[in-house]
């Protein structure tokens, strides 16, 4: 099976620098996509970043990292506009930013906002409100 089947997709991955998002974002670069991974943790970006060109080989993937609080109509909308002047287009994103130890159990969603929640839960919506580019 051809690993390459999202060569020229140019996709966005938030969250990447740890866990499930920067799952994803090596596998999409290692299936050939053009990746921008985002995340707040510049640190665990360039961990990404290694790691995500590696899987890449020859596939013609490619992986580029931008931080960014995809909490804020601001960051979101970089994130974007790097992206695309990046590569040109935009064709798909993985949302995947968030966090899930600090927040209340689910008997206790009666009171939202605890722990860390609310620094994400704008996250979605910023990004995938974004008009797309192309
Ligand atoms: N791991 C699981 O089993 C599981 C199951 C169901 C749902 N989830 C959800 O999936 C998401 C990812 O889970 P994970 O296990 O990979 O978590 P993780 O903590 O390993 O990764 C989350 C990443 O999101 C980043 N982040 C947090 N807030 C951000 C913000 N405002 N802007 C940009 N980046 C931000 C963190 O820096 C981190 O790198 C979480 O929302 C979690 O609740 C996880």
């Amino acid at each position: 099976m051809s690993l390459e089947r999202l060569s020229d997709r140019v996709l966005i991955v938030t969250g990447a620098a740890s866990g499930i998002g920067q799952a994803t974002a090596i596998r999409l670069a290692q299936e050939g996509g053009k990746v921008l991974a985002s995340d707040i943790d510049a640190e665990g970006l360039a961990d990404t970043l290694k790691l995500a060109n590696e899987a890449a080989g020859d596939t013609g993937g490619e992986c580029i990292t931008h931080v960014a609080d995809v909490s804020t109509e601001a960051d979101a909308a970089n994130t974007v506009e790097t992206a695309v002047e990046a590569w040109g287009r935009l064709d798909g994103i993985a949302n995947i930013a968030g966090c899930c130890a600090r927040v209340a159990p689910t008997s206790s969603t009666s009171t939202p906002g605890t722990g860390s929640w609310p620094s994400t839960s704008g996250a979605p919506s910023s990004c995938a409100g974004r008009p797309s580019p192309t």
